[in-house]
């Protein structure tokens, strides 16, 4: 009896198995991007704020120090830089289009809101390491940002209107003029088109206006060892994974990704797939940099992905032809506009070094 169950079960595991290996078809949902309404006056503040040094515990480093304009608001260097004192353990991503999304950091570990995001890179000792009270009496010090918040409905200079007028420049910061929107692609891109959302498969996971599901995968990729062998980058590391709660963290010598949200062994090495916007700027690539290039990002998956227990059984070697390979990567050059690096979106006005001193300043109000 008991071998006829098991049996009977075998069975229906096979017909089973037969159809989940059938290919899904996935439908290509890729298009423009929607407009995103931000208010001018509260963006504007918002990018004073961005640019400001002011905002970190020694005024050492602004959020643009790691999300560079001229990097596409990403980190040009494998590795993000850290708060002075010490490094990082992933790439920065770029901001760019960070608006649309509704799941931010590699791992996915935020979901709710940019007002959080902001926060927490604000907050957190080896990124800004700012406490909220200080930099609110920082702001209220200088006249120009008494002034700004006023005239962008805020009232005083506060923490909370902070975490609201960054998001608020944030959402200005979208792809402008891009050649896949606007219909005006190489012939080269387009049939590297035709290959995103066939044979190569890459659709699957980047699908939709930002060519993301905005879901955790394992593709595999390296580790990069400068997290773990250079001390400065790894207390930062250890901190991070200290805080989350990591087990075990000490030891541990690969980046949990998406398992430090769901604690599921079957998630370890997972990260949330990126947009595939802005690409043109945003080198080197991966969640640790360890791509250089979008030629070897196609070599990547042309290979299957890279060598992990826990890859995504969606990732096959794909057999791209050198001719293939190049019109694939003239494909996601075509999914970027222009560089957002003049004055509608990078501050560059000079901030205050000095202040005149306030008379009876334990009863003024601003
Ligand atoms: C010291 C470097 C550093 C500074 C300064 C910094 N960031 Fe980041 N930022 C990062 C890194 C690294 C990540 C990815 C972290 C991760 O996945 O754990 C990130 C992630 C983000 C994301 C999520 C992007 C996405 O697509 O998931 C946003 C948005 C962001 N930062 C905005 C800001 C803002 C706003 C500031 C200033 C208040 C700022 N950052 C300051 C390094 C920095
Ligand atoms: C199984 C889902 C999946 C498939 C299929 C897939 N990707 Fe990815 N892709 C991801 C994930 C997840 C990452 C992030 C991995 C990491 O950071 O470690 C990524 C990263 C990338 C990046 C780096 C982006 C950046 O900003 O760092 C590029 C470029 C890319 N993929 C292009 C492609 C192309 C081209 C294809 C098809 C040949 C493809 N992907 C197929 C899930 C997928």
């Amino acid at each position: 009896m008991g071998v006829q169950l098991s049996k009977r079960c075998a069975l229906l595991a096979v017909a089973l198995g037969v159809v989940l290996a059938a290919p899904a078809v996935i439908a290509a949902d890729i298009g423009p991007l929607p407009a995103l309404k931000y208010d001018k006056a509260k963006a504007e503040l918002g990018k004073r704020l961005f640019f400001d040094m002011r905002l970190s515990g020694d005024a050492g480093i602004a959020c643009s120090t790691c999300h560079d304009p001229a990097n596409g608001f990403s980190s040009p260097t494998a590795l993000s830089k850290g708060y002075p004192g010490n490094g990082h353990f992933r790439n920065a991503p770029s901001v760019i289009n960070a608006g649309h999304k509704k799941v931010w950091m590699h791992d996915g570990r935020l979901g709710t809101s940019l007002n959080d995001v902001t926060r927490e890179m604000i907050t957190e000792d080896y990124i800004m390491n700012m406490d909220m009270r200080i930099m609110q009496e920082r702001l209220k010090q200088d006249p120009v940002y008494v002034k700004m918040f006023k005239d962008a409905g805020y009232g005083e200079p506060s923490n909370g209107k902070v975490r609201k007028a960054i998001p608020e420049y944030l959402m200005s910061l979208t792809s402008k003029n891009v050649p896949f929107d606007k219909g005006t692609m190489s012939a080269a891109a387009k049939r590297g088109m035709k290959l995103f959302t066939g044979k190569a498969g890459c659709v699957q996971c980047h699908n939709g206006p930002l060519f993301t599901d905005q879901k955790a995968h394992n593709t595999g990729v390296p580790e990069n060892f400068d997290v773990f062998l250079d001390p400065m980058n790894h207390q930062a590391f250890l901190a991070f994974a200290m805080f989350q709660g990591i087990e075990n963290y000490m030891n541990l010598k690969r980046d949990p990704g998406y398992y430090n949200v769901t604690t599921d062994k079957a998630d370890m090495g997972k990260f949330i797939t990126p947009s595939l916007r802005e690409l043109k700027y945003t080198a080197p690539y991966m969640h640790n940099g360890m791509v250089k290039t979008l030629e070897d990002v196609v070599v990547f998956y042309n290979n299957g992905g890279g060598e992990d227990s826990n890859k995504s059984s969606l990732l096959k070697p794909l057999g791209l032809s050198k001719g293939e390979r190049s019109d694939l990567v003239a494909f996601l050059l075509s999914l970027s506009g222009d560089p957002l690096t003049g004055a509608e979106y990078v501050w560059q006005e000079p901030y205050p070094e000095e202040y005149e001193a306030i008379a009876n300043w334990q009863k003024v109000r601003n």
